[in-house]
């Protein structure tokens, strides 16, 4: 049985959860698309959606802003304690907050009315990618920004290549990101020729193709 519960269940169903809905939306994120990404999801159309790495829900909303996205499934700790220091500006956060990184992403799903679609799954990547595919699920887009050190980035698109449905897109963000032990892109390219793929990257975004120069 599928016992995966939304936004909406969570918040309606979980006692603890239930306050979420008063609190004020923060819009705080750092990846709300590009056009090259735009594009792509335009024509790949993709139904099931997998986020690694959510924050407080920007790439969530954007991706949410798809009418073809039935679903998606939202991979994080939610852990402030387990933060990298290194690639998490967690000073841009309001100091004085009184509630959890997880209470606020849930609340941000309620007030920007994609609630029923998101499917949060408090766990870490690699975790999350094993939960999943015990449930069976694979997805027509994954999305990784998650723990962005090299190593991590590694065994991130290893746990989530083999959920990834035919034909469909794995990207992520932060391509910029060169410098040991945090190239984002010494991964995602060692990554690739494990998979057999081609890597693209345009800005930070970055995604994988089966031949070179295609789009998706
Ligand atoms: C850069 S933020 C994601 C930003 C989001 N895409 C946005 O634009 O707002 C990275 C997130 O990944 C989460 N994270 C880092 N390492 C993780 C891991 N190993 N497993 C699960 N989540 C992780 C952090 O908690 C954080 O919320």
């Amino acid at each position: 049985m599928n016992t995966r519960l939304t936004a909406y269940d969570i918040i309606n169903t979980v006692p603890e959860y239930r306050g979420v809905v008063g609190l004020s939306y923060d819009s705080h994120g750092w990846v709300d698309g590009c056009p090259e990404w735009t594009d792509m999801i335009n024509r790949l159309q993709p139904k099931h959606v997998a986020e690694v790495g959510v924050w407080l829900g920007m790439t969530t909303r954007y991706i949410c802003g798809f009418p073809c996205v039935e679903d998606i499934t939202c991979v994080d700790h939610w852990d402030a304690q387990a933060l990298d220091k290194n690639s998490i500006d967690i000073a841009q956060q309001p100091a004085n907050r009184t509630f959890t990184m997880y209470e606020q992403f849930l609340t941000n799903c309620y007030h920007a009315e994609i609630w029923k679609k998101v499917y949060p799954v408090r766990m870490t990547s690699v975790e999350g990618a094993k939960y999943c595919a015990a449930l069976g699920l694979t997805f027509d887009m994954i999305w990784i920004d998650a723990d962005h050190s090299t190593k991590g980035v590694k065994e991130d698109i290893a746990a989530w290549m083999p959920l990834l449905a035919p034909d469909s897109l794995m990207c992520g963000d932060d391509w910029g990101w060169q410098t040991e032990p945090y190239s984002v892109r010494n991964a995602v390219i060692e990554s690739a020729a494990k998979f057999g793929m081609k890597v693209t990257g345009i800005g930070n975004f970055w995604w994988y193709t089966k031949q070179e120069g295609q789009n998706i």
